[in-house]
């Protein structure tokens, strides 16, 4: 259930003050991913929260990789990578965004999704708002249905929700 699964990332989500740059305090997902149980309940937890019928995972890369496709596969959903610039062949589509550290510059393969398909953007944390807005920006170029955007951790203090204010968004852990 929803509590223990949030004491379990208390416990799972390490924190580093200062990291990459001074004035940030980084969430790091490391523990939880090496722990097999509390990774599998997260999980778990995590796909009871989702809207029926998904057709296909977006993920972000790195961490929406690492978290977007076990998703996919619980689901029977396909995956589909969003990716840091200059990965992805083919002559994708490209959006550069900021973020809570920094700016980066993101892709999605040509002919990635089909149009009015069942879409859920997904990520391992929701900070400024910048990645999931770039990634609900490209996903939509498609004419998908964006059933949501979900998120293990969201950042409440960031206000990045602010930045999505017609994509429905749930989360695992939201952090005040
Ligand atoms: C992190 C995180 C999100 C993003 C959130 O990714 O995984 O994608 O930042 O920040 P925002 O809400 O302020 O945009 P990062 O770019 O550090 O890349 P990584 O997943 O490769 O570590
Ligand atoms: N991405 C953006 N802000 C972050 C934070 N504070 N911790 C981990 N990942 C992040």
């Amino acid at each position: 259930d929803a509590e223990k699964v949030a004491a379990l990332l208390g416990t799972h989500i390490a924190e580093y003050p200062d990291f990459p740059e001074p004035g940030v305090l980084f969430r790091d997902i490391t523990p939880l991913l090496r722990d097999a149980t509390a990774l599998r309940t997260v999980i778990k937890h995590w796909v009871s929260m989702l809207p029926e019928d998904i057709e296909y995972i977006v993920g972000t890369e790195a961490r929406g990789f690492v978290l977007g496709a076990p998703l996919a596969y619980e689901l029977g959903a396909g995956f589909v990578p969003v990716r840091k610039a200059g990965k992805l062949p083919g002559n994708p589509a490209s959006l550069r965004y900021d973020l809570e550290y920094g700016s980066a510059e993101v892709q999605i393969q040509q002919g990635a999704l089909p149009e009015g398909a069942r879409t859920l953007v997904v990520d391992d944390l929701l900070a400024t708002g910048g990645t999931a807005a770039a990634t609900v920006e490209l996903t939509r170029t498609f004419g998908v249905e964006l059933l949501g955007a979900s998120f293990l951790i969201e950042l409440e203090g960031l206000q990045g929700r602010d930045r999505l204010p017609d994509v429905p968004i749930t989360t695992v852990w939201s952090i005040p």
